[in-house]
């Protein structure tokens, strides 16, 4: 059975391969690739039918909105109208980690699926090579949540993708680990404040910077503006408990930082919290065990890259 996934996994991804890929695109299928934060989901944006595709395959709600991704910013700005702050956002970081929630044009060519219901559409310009050969190649928009069956850890290797969906991707791109690991900054641009709707691989210190303040969304209040954030999410099978010092009987222990035995698995030895991120999930899947009683999680500075992390831990401990 592995053997017959293994084929769809497109290990080092020769012209012949992407061409493949981009061609499952046009024709409607659903072909996981590498960004530089996790593997999405990818599927034409502009095909109804694929589209839904993906929320039936990955057992998302309807409710919840995809990112759009697009290969460079002519094609993207025909979709979505474009303010100062985004401007802005978008000179300074893209390609990369940021996804803007903007108005829809009106003549946007983007299924309606994708947007939720909502007249706003989630944008992103990946920062990794496949991905931008991808969407050229495939000559369209694509369409992608990470690459994981719906409230799951999100995948950052190829074989994460092929554990999580398998045979229900027609192709999947391996690009290898993905650098940043944690996925994109949502930022809403759509209303009268810039508010974050999910903190991601950029620090929301580095987009203040650039646009000034930004409001943090908590979620409960503003329901429709951040579909996406309320569920139990990233979640393992077995119980996650935070901020611990040390595991209790039965319990795997996922550490931080160098005050701890050296045997454990360690998110950073050096308490680097870039190097946390990118293995925050490939390690929760690890330790993701049925003979573990669960996974206790030592506490993780909430300054820089932590915000996201601790985001992801809260909502993977939700039960
Ligand atoms: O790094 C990433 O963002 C990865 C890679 C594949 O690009 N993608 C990703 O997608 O994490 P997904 O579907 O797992 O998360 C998208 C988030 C969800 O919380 C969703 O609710 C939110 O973006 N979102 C999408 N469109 C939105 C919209 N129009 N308004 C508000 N939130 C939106
Ligand atoms: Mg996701």
């Amino acid at each position: 059975m592995k053997e017959q996934f293994q084929n769809n996994i497109l290990k080092c991804a020769s012209i012949d391969h992407l061409t493949k890929a981009a061609q499952t695109i046009q024709a409607g299928g659903l072909v996981a690739f590498p960004t530089e934060t996790v593997y999405g989901l990818g599927a034409d944006a502009t095909n109804d039918d694929a589209v839904a595709c993906i929320f039936d395959v990955k057992g998302r709600p309807y409710f919840n909105p995809l990112i759009i991704h697009f290969s460079n910013q002519v094609s993207l700005s025909a979709t979505v109208v474009f303010n100062e702050q985004a401007k802005k956002l978008a000179r300074a970081f893209w390609p990369g980690a940021l996804t803007l929630v903007l108005p829809r044009k009106s003549d946007c060519s983007i299924s309606l699926l994708a947007s939720a219901g909502l007249d706003t559409l989630a944008v992103r310009i990946p920062n990794h090579p496949l991905a931008q050969a991808l969407i050229t190649a495939a000559n369209t928009p694509i369409a992608a949540p990470s690459a994981n069956c719906s409230g799951e850890i999100s995948p950052s290797t190829a074989e994460h993708v092929m554990q999580s969906l398998g045979e229900k991707v027609d192709t999947i791109l391996d690009g290898g680990p993905c650098r940043v690991g944690i996925e994109s900054t949502v930022i809403d641009l759509s209303g009268s404040t810039p508010t974050l709707l999910r903190p991601g691989g950029i620090v929301c210190e580095e987009l203040e910077k650039v646009i000034g303040p930004i409001v943090l969304s908590d979620g409960s209040e503003d329901k429709n503006r951040s579909p996406g954030m309320l569920e139990r999410h990233y979640a393992p099978s077995i119980p996650l408990r935070l901020n611990a010092k040390k595991a209790n009987p039965g319990e795997a222990f996922l550490a931080f930082g160098s005050k701890v035995n050296a045997r454990h698995t360690n998110l950073s030895h050096m308490g680097d919290l870039k190097e946390a991120a990118a293995n925050l999930f490939a390690m929760l899947r690890m330790l993701d065990q049925p003979n573990f009683r669960g996974i206790a999680v030592m506490k993780i500075p909430t300054t820089g890259l932590g915000v996201a992390i601790n985001d992801r831990l809260k909502r993977a401990a939700t039960m």
